[in-house]
């Protein structure tokens, strides 16, 4: 059996996902979620799970001291960056707080490393496109800012403890065993849910943002490479090919009939969104001989073959804390359920 690695948020699409990869490596495996973004079928067997809320600091100081893993890969949030604005206190407890409950476990513990999934989101719209690491951020959302505070704290704790981590930086990852139940996040993820219901794929504004789109596939070599490389480094991981949510809504409309569901669109009230997000990957490329070799349409059909054989979910509600300023297609939840 090679080392221990803990993965929070294993239930998750990246959790789920990079859990199997170290598994098949004979690493040995620690899951811990709370299954409030992702579900217990998605974790592997093999995978000793713990269902805990990583906002209990002594829990999980209780179950890093108990488990001592050799390595931790924090990949728990919640990654709603819209609807971030109306869940501020939320969004800073479970996605900010949780991160410094990991860290002050990974130092009490003696972890050797952790490895953070921030986001994009950090580099907000004061840069333009392609974002490259060196960029400053400047995030435009609580889930952006959470996500930079947490990659301050992790290089504080370097400095002032010594603890190893490396940071990377996805975007729009797609795959298997992602949550399709969730209204207010990721959009390939609605529309698969929207279609299986016999909705129209909703669009936010005129769908002229660009987006790249990557398949979690080949995030598992990279992040396996940090474990042992590349300390207080942060990489941007995704895909190069950035595209107009129009042209993913063609490619997805043209899945959707290879599995015969018909599809309309509905064209929504715009968000207050970054227009044009997707990053530069040369670093990853250079330093971690990462590879994206995402074709779009390859991993939607894979995703709807998965998402068809799941069982009907309850959509996602969240209670809002802040009501002002909230879009229309949110302020109906109880329509969502019918
Ligand atoms: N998927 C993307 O496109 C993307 C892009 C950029 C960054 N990220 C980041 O990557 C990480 C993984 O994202 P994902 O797509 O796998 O998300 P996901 O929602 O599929 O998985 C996250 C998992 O974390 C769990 N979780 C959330 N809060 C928790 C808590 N307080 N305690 C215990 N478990 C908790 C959820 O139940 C879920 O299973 C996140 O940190 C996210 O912010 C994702």
């Amino acid at each position: 059996m090679k080392e221990k690695i803990l993965i929070t948020g294993i239930a998750g699409l990246f959790g789920s996902n990079i859990s199997r990869y170290f598994l098949k490596k004979n690493y040995n495996v620690v899951g811990i979620d709370n299954l409030f973004g992702g579900y217990k079928e998605n974790i592997p067997e093999n995978a000793i799970f713990y269902n805990e809320d990583l906002k209990n600091s002594k829990n999980i100081d209780n179950i890093i001291k108990k488990e001592k893993p050799d390595y931790i890969l924090h990949f728990a949030a919640y990654a709603a960056e819209g609807l971030s604005h109306y869940i501020r206190n939320y969004n800073y407890q479970n996605n900010l707080i949780s991160t410094v409950n990991i860290i002050n476990a990974a130092i009490n513990n003696n972890t050797n490393k952790v490895i953070f999934t921030s986001s994009m989101a950090v580099y907000g719209d004061a840069n333009e496109p392609p974002f490259t690491e060196n960029m400053k951020p400047l995030p435009v959302d609580p889930y952006g800012i959470a996500k930079y505070a947490s990659e301050l704290d992790f290089n504080n704790a370097q400095k002032h403890f010594g603890l190893n981590y490396s940071i990377i930086r996805p975007h729009n990852v797609i795959g298997k065993y992602q949550n399709i139940w969730d209204k207010y996040r990721n959009v390939i993820g609605i529309w698969i849910r929207q279609m299986l219901e016999k909705k129209p794929l909703t669009v936010y504004g005129d769908g002229l943002q660009k987006r790249a789109f990557s398949d979690i596939l080949y995030y598992s070599y990279p992040i396996e490479k940090l474990l042992y490389e590349h300390s207080g480094e942060i990489f941007n991981l995704g895909s190069d090919n950035y595209l107009t949510i129009l042209d993913a809504l063609n490619i997805f409309r043209k899945c959707a009939k290879k599995y015969e569901f018909e599809t309309n669109i509905n064209f929504l009230e715009e968000r207050n969104e970054v227009k044009n997000a997707y990053c530069d990957h040369t670093k990853a490329k250079t330093q971690l001989n990462f590879n994206d070799n995402t074709d779009l349409e390859k991993t939607i059909l894979e995703m709807i073959d998965w998402s068809i054989k799941q069982p009907k979910r309850q959509t996602k509600i969240m209670d809002y804390e802040i009501e002002k300023n909230l879009y229309s297609y949110w302020k109906n939840n109880q329509l969502e359920n019918k």
